[in-house]
């Protein structure tokens, strides 16, 4: 196994499904049987289940160029039609599409109709600019419904959508805009985060004015935040100046169903983010799938809620595209958890009924932390089924969830997945599956992996090893965009025929799948995945640095934290306190990628712990990190340089 691989968390108690929920469940035992017997008939009967298709395809999959796959290729579909016209069409007009809250407090609730229309009529605007299908379009938004009008405008003319996190620096938005060669960026004024405005088009300036011309034509600006900003006559417009008297009719042209949808930027294990490829037929098959099956939906009567932002993939396969796919009603809520209280999230469960709830376990163990008061202070039996996502639960974190949030009743869906597989593939089916706090345990029906050694052998029950998939699936990435190699070696490299994770797993005595986080040099601070390498060299980008090597260290609430170990210039280290270097790296780490790949800690050493051959042995570092006992260290070129650094820890 490779290094730092957390050891496997020792069995809570199981809990089996409710028979009342059981016995009306979505999800149904045969599922998987049906999957197993015929795994390609079952896809072509999801196909048919999840879309509305303008032709039906005939062939399933074709995997004649492996790992190149394609899915229900000779149909054709526009999946903005399915996310919204089909709805109306078939009378759920009035329905609410979005019970939006804004974080201080304004609310908005937008029907299917209502969506519809205002899709239609960007529609409209975007193609009027030019945008036409495979045009790529950039979106940098707050959490707001033109987020998700946006999305789907692109989507419903076949142009390429490429979200871009909020909270990525204008130089990493840049290097998405250029890798992607976008035509057009969509973004707000500013929009509302901790209690104030935080900007947002000032960083889509910064950006294209980085050195070099864009391929960027015009900037939409939706209004927002109301924050005064600077503007570029004939590239800027305004959103709202720009729909007026814009065409509310519309017709959704059809697409060939491996047409791209969008393209996500996500960090892999060097120093460029990878953008990653989806289309269309069968990542929207996938994610309409699981989210019915996975979270027992019942369109017409829950109210769902996914805390996740837009600019994630959950964001995009589990609040646009997998609930809008399926005529659900879902809350969308702009800001932080504990804004301007710390009971936030539970006033809002309250105030919309919320009845299925999806987050992430760092969310939970920072309720945890504060205290079961403030969620109990609220009433929260509208609850009947509660999701996770982003990285391995705890079981202390599970149990406290189904304990304090879910009344002590509610089903558990540890959901794993990740940027490239688009969709949920391995989790429990609520009322069939007895569950396990902390444990993924199975992959959902019509998905095959499998826990294998370093050779590629599958590990015998009750063994740890690496976890992969092993049949081509709907919704899996098509390639990174722009790169086919990289896909190639990143992904299918190591085994070949089958597809590598990057994950750790094991499999417990009764064949179940525990999740052991990342085996890579890829970070989870918060569920957000951060890569060592871009780090490293956004902080030798300094001219404060000579060196330095990034670990994530465990931390008790952001699952990892980011701490970097940095060796000064010798010139430069008598220019600054160690202070303000650490002070000056934090945020240059913050300006060169965002803030959320800003390091906890900086530690100022005189050298880094290397092989003979020159490798970091960042093993070492993560135990000094980790305040462990230093491991072995005779392989080290110098094997005094850890009782420097731990000494330099204290
Ligand atoms: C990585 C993917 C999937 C959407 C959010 C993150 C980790 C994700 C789980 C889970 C254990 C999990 C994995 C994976 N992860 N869900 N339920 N249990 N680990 O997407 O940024 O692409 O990250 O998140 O390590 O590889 P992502």
């Amino acid at each position: 196994m490779a290094d730092g691989t957390p050891t496997p968390p020792r069995e809570a108690s199981t809990f089996a499904p409710d028979p009342v929920f059981a016995s009306n469940a979505v999800a149904t035992r045969d599922l998987a049987d049906r999957a197993h017997a015929d795994r390609s008939a079952f896809w072509a009967e999801q196909a048919d289940a999840c879309v509305t298709w303008g032709r039906r395809p005939t062939e399933t999959l074709d995997w004649s160029d492996p790992p190149f796959a394609r899915w229900f290729a000779d149909g054709t579909l526009n999946v903005a039609y399915n996310c919204l016209d089909r709805h109306v069409e078939a009378g759920h007009g009035e329905r609410v599409a979005l019970l939006w809250e804004g974080e201080p407090g304004d609310a908005r609730a937008v029907t299917y109709a209502e969506l519809t229309a205002d899709v239609k009529r960007a529609a409209n605007l975007l193609s009027s600019l030019g945008v036409g299908p495979g045009d790529r379009v950039v979106v940098y938004l707050p959490q707001i419904p033109e987020a998700v009008v946006a999305m789907l405008a692109v989507a419903r003319l076949g142009a390429v959508h490429s979200v871009v996190f909020g909270g990525f620096s204008a130089e990493s938005l840049r290097a998405r805009i250029d890798d992607a060669e976008a035509t057009l960026v969509i973004t707000a004024d500013g929009g509302w985060r901790k209690g104030s405005v935080s900007p947002l088009k000032p960083a889509v300036d910064a950006a294209l004015a980085l050195g070099g011309r864009s391929t960027v034509e015009n900037v939409l600006v939706i209004r927002r935040g109301e924050n005064a900003v600077d503007w570029v006559e004939g590239r800027d417009l305004w959103w709202h100046e720009a729909l007026e008297g814009v065409e509310a009719e519309h017709t959704a042209e059809m697409f060939e169903a491996e047409h791209p949808l969008f393209i996500l930027y996500t960090s892999g294990t060097t120093g460029r983010p990878k953008g990653i490829l989806h289309t269309s037929g069968g990542y929207l098959t996938q994610v309409a799938y699981t989210h019915r099956n996975v979270f027992d939906l019942r369109p017409e009567t829950d109210v769902y809620w996914c805390t996740a932002d837009v600019g994630w993939i959950t964001g995009h396969s589990y609040v646009v595209y997998g609930p809008l796919a399926n005529g659900a009603t879902q809350v969308l809520y702009e800001g932080t958890p504990d804004s301007p209280g710390p009971g936030r999230w539970w006033d809002l469960v309250e105030k919309y009924g919320v009845t299925i709830l999806y987050t992430a376990p760092t969310a939970i163990r920072g309720f945890m932390k504060a205290g079961r008061e403030i969620p109990q202070a609220r009433d929260l039996t509208s609850l009947r089924l509660l999701g996770s996502v982003g990285e391995p639960i705890n079981p202390e974190a599970w149990l406290w969830y189904r304990e304090v949030i879910g009344s002590g009743t509610t089903p558990i869906v540890d959901t794993w997945w990740q940027t490239e597989t688009g969709a949920m593939m391995i989790s429990p089916l609520p009322g069939v599956t007895t569950t396990k706090p902390g444990a993924a345990q199975t992959p959902v029906p019509g998905i095959v992996v499998d826990v294998v050694d370093d050779q590629g052998v599958p590990v015998a029950d009750g063994e740890s090893g690496l976890l992969v998939v092993t049949e081509p699936w709907p919704s899996m990435l098509r390639g990174i965009w722009g790169d086919r190699d990289r896909y190639v070696e990143t992904y299918w490299g190591r085994f070949g025929d089958r597809y590598f994770a990057g994950d750790g797993a094991r499999r417990d005595d009764d064949g179940d799948i525990w999740l052991l986080g990342r085996v890579d040099d890829v970070m989870n601070v918060s569920g957000h995945r951060l890569s060592t390498a871009e780090i490293e060299s956004a902080l030798v980008s300094n001219p404060l640095v000579a060196e330095s090597a990034v670990v994530g260290a465990a931390d008790e609430t952001t699952g990892q934290a980011v701490v970097a170990f940095v060796v000064l210039r010798d010139k430069k280290r008598r220019s600054v306190t160690p202070e303000e270097a650490v002070a000056r790296l934090r945020a240059h780490v913050a300006d060169r990628i965002g803030a959320i790949a800003r390091p906890r800690t900086i530690v100022l050493v005189d050298e880094l712990p290397k092989t003979r051959s020159g490798k970091i042995m960042r093993r070492l570092l993560r135990d000094v990190a980790e305040g462990r006992e230093v491991g072995d260290t005779t392989t080290l070129a110098d094997s005094a340089v850890m009782g420097v650094i731990t000494a330099e820890m204290r």
